[in-house]
């Protein structure tokens, strides 16, 4: 299919500065002309217009700036809508993690959507259950049907996917209560010491036996997943992440078995990074879900 790049400038569901940069980051790491060299026909949509922290209208209480970052991802639902139903394979660049809150609510329209949740963090909390009330702690939970409805309701009455078609891969740093709520809501969870236990290539075919039976599959990948050593340009690293080659298996076997129809890049920061390292990891591995192999020529036109 033929894809839609859209950037999310979004840097109000956290507290560090630069992550509102990433999309141009990522684009800087040579995105478009790296997917054009592996036959697709690529389409930069832009970015969606996002406010600036010091004029973003706060409201939530125990989530920051709750109004805007709603107001972002109802835009952002809304061409992600259209590009999922016009047949795209859409590609948004974050931003921080809120901004999924959009992405996925806006393809679930084009059908009943499977996520596959590549991350350091469950972003499970709610308001409540948050220590920070950054609201990039909490997307999934709002996808599920969890925490304020003002994020809730993004995607219209009722949650927009269902907690039996989520898996989670790479976790190793969730919150004391947003464990409680992982556990209630019957969402699967590979964990760090699962990869290190079976490897990840065995975590991949389980997670795709799951979630492959289902019409679509959105892959958010948080690039806080990889390790800091290699990834570094992130707002909230934490030790004992994915190695280079383990991050580069995960795309190649997504890959293999079939792609998906939707892509977050997210959690990019390049003010934290050193010479964007980072963004052109994310643009590899980019690369590597979309096909690209070790041995294959790339075949054109896809
Ligand atoms: N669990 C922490 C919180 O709720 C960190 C969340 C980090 N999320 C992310 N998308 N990087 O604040
Ligand atoms: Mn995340
Ligand atoms: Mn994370
Ligand atoms: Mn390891």
């Amino acid at each position: 299919p033929p894809v839609a790049i859209l950037g999310v400038p979004m840097d109000l569901g956290q507290d560090r500065r630069g992550v509102d940069m990433g999309p141009s980051a990522i684009r800087y790491a040579r995105l478009q002309p790296v997917l054009e060299e592996l036959g697709y026909r690529v389409s930069d949509l832009g970015n969606v217009e996002v406010p600036i922290p010091e004029v973003a209208s706060g409201g939530g209480g125990k989530a920051w700036r709750l109004r805007a970052v709603r107001e972002v991802c109802l835009q952002v639902a809304r061409r992600a809508a259209g590009a999922a139903r016009e047949g795209m394979l859409p590609v948004f660049l974050g931003g921080d993690h809120s901004v999924s809150i959009g992405t996925v609510a806006g393809v679930r329209t084009a059908g009943r959507t499977g996520v596959l949740w590549v991350d350091a963090h469950a972003d499970f909390n709610t308001p409540e259950t948050s220590p920070s009330g950054n609201i990039h702690g909490m997307p999934l939970a709002a996808l599920t049907g969890r925490g304020h409805p003002d994020l809730v309701g993004v995607g219209g009455e009722g949650a927009s996917v269902r907690p039996e078609d989520v898996v989670l891969v790479g976790l190793r740093s969730v919150d004391r209560e947003e464990k409680d709520l992982l556990r209630e809501a019957g969402v699967r969870v590979y964990t760090m010491k699962d990869i290190d236990a079976y490897g990840v290539a065995a975590v991949v075919r389980r997670a795709l036996d799951h979630l492959s039976p289902l019409p679509r599959l959105h892959l958010s990948l948080d690039l806080d997943v990889v390790d800091p050593e290699v990834a570094p340009g992130v707002g909230t690293p934490v030790r004992g992440g994915l190695t280079y080659r383990e991050a580069h298996l995960l795309m190649e076997l997504v890959s293999e078995a079939g792609g998906v129809t939707s892509l977050d890049v997210v959690e990019v920061n390049p003010i934290l990074d050193s010479r964007n390292r980072t963004a052109e990891l994310a643009v590899e591995l980019v690369a590597s879900l979309m096909g690209r192999q070790i041995l294959e020529l790339p075949r054109r036109p896809l």
